[in-house]
């Protein structure tokens, strides 16, 4: 069969909007059959998928959360821990059992892990039932690529970054709250870090773009945007000419969404301009998520972090100065290599000092192809599951008391799901990223309100509705 090309459409529009076959416009070619995606790893990874669903949409399938029920099965991977290539294989195990019984099912792997060339060649050798391989730097390419699909494994991998595209397609998760790509990539190559291979190069998406693509979501009734990329604060630092995080977020404000997140902020960029802008922007939310990493100096240097515990501490400081009610939350890995049970305390006093609102830690887990697996990996795993629980210990306590301080505070809620604990609540997040579980119905999903809090724990709060 000749496939309907892609070629005309790609250089008229940047991206393929829709297929010429034979003169004729083929938009829901595959009308009726299911998709089914499953998403691992970080924001980034969920956007992507946002971006994935579109894709599939504009073929004509519709999303079931049914694997059985599918026709297309799409894995979303992320490479960051080892562990995440367990998950991968994992759940390859179920498609291959399934793929016996459904023959045309096609399955597409992407993501950080479909970037590493030894899983590519490990799909080839030990899972060839798999249809599709595509990398972060051509998800636009996947109408292309399951168009033309013979039931036979294709891999489509690029190791280079391509331009970044405008215009893409996103069926987003949510009708009130959105994730707005500000830069792909990284260039830090912290020495433990895979992203900077399997995303590439930073390269950031010109304001404008970005403003136009915020104010089309005011437009559309959004109400809070989350900037994202995997060291905001360098933003348009590539790109010449380009304003800085700190008055892209300006601008981002002056559009006049309700609520603005960003994530993820490296401790080397984050400048007095910036602190400034979250200081005297009403929408722009005070929380900053500020990986740490480690709280020693010669383990940071290891890690290539560019910074010293002392001055992570000064720009704490700062931030807690200009913006009394912020909330930070942090990132930390436990038992890098050569990592002493003194440098590991060191860790624990940034954590008493800043006293954060939650931390997301990790065991180290050397990542092939990055400096810190030249490193000889020597704590052992029961020394770092054991710093892992002390350090989640008491990160649960400063939470637990920082969650305490809301108590009987009125706070700003935007209301976005009914509760997963209980149906007769719903739930949300206040302007400082706590969720909140509050009685009453589904009317009130979508509108930000005024809330009463009634009673907090460590990882939530539950409140009551004021007016
Ligand atoms: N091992 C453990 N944790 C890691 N992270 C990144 N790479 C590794 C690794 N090799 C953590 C960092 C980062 C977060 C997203 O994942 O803390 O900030
Ligand atoms: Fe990885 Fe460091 Fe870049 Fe974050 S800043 S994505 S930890 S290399």
């Amino acid at each position: 069969m000749n496939l309907p090309s892609l070629k005309d459409a790609k250089k008229r529009t940047g991206m393929p909007v829709e297929y010429i076959y034979e003169n004729k416009k083929i938009t829901k070619v595959l009308d009726g059959k299911k998709y089914f995606i499953r998403t691992y790893g970080c924001q980034m990874n969920v956007h992507d998928s946002e971006e994935i669903k579109a894709r599939l949409e504009r073929l004509g399938l519709t999303e079931t959360d049914n694997m059985e029920d599918s026709d297309v099965v799409i894995l979303n991977t992320c490479a960051i821990r080892e562990n995440a290539h367990d998950k991968m294989y994992g759940f390859l195990g179920r498609c291959k059992h399934l793929k016996e019984t459904k023959k045309d099912l096609i399955i597409g792997i992407c993501g950080c892990m479909a970037q590493e060339e030894s899983v590519c060649e490990e799909i080839i050798k030990k899972h060839p039932f798999v249809n599709l391989v595509f990398g972060t730097h051509n998800i636009n390419e996947l109408e292309e690529l399951l168009l033309k699909n013979d039931n036979k494994l294709d891999i489509n991998v690029y190791s280079i970054e391509g331009n970044v595209f405008e215009n893409i397609p996103y069926t987003r998760d949510s009708k009130y709250k959105a994730w707005v790509n500000i830069q792909y990539g990284c260039d830090k190559f912290c020495t433990y870090c895979i992203v900077p291979y399997t995303r590439g190069k930073q390269r950031s998406r010109k304001s404008i773009d970005i403003i136009n693509e915020v104010n089309e979501l005011v437009k559309q009734g959004y109400l809070e945007v989350t900037l994202l990329g995997q060291n905001v604060n360098a933003y348009g630092k590539d790109l010449e000419d380009e304003l800085s995080f700190a008055e892209l977020l300006e601008a981002v404000s002056n559009t006049g969404i309700k609520r603005i997140f960003f994530v993820t902020s490296h401790p080397w960029d984050f400048s007095d301009e910036l602190i400034d802008v979250i200081k005297r922007c009403d929408n722009v939310m005070p929380y900053i998520h500020l990986p740490l990493q480690s709280g020693n100096d010669h383990i940071l240097k290891l890690m290539g972090r560019r910074y010293t515990k002392e001055e992570y501490l000064t720009l704490v400081n700062k931030i807690k100065t200009a913006i009394p009610d912020v909330c930070l939350t942090t990132d930390i890995i436990v038992g890098f290599p050569g990592e002493t049970e003194a440098e590991f305390q060191d860790t624990l006093d940034v954590v008493n000092e800043v006293k954060y609102d939650s931390a997301f830690t990790f065991i180290y887990s050397p990542r092939i192809g990055t400096p810190a697996a030249l490193m000889k990996d020597d704590v052992t795993l029961e020394e770092k599951e054991a710093r892992l629980s002390r350090l989640n210990e008491l990160v649960n306590n400063y939470s637990l008391m920082n969650n305490q301080k809301y108590q009987d505070q009125i706070v700003d809620v935007l209301i976005t799901d009914i509760s997963e604990k209980d149906e007769s609540k719903v739930c949300g997040y206040t302007n400082t990223m706590k969720l909140v579980n509050i009685t009453g119905g589904k009317d009130l999903i979508g509108k930000i309100a005024k809330v009463k809090i009634t009673s907090c724990k460590s990882f939530s709060l539950d409140g009551e509705i004021i007016d």
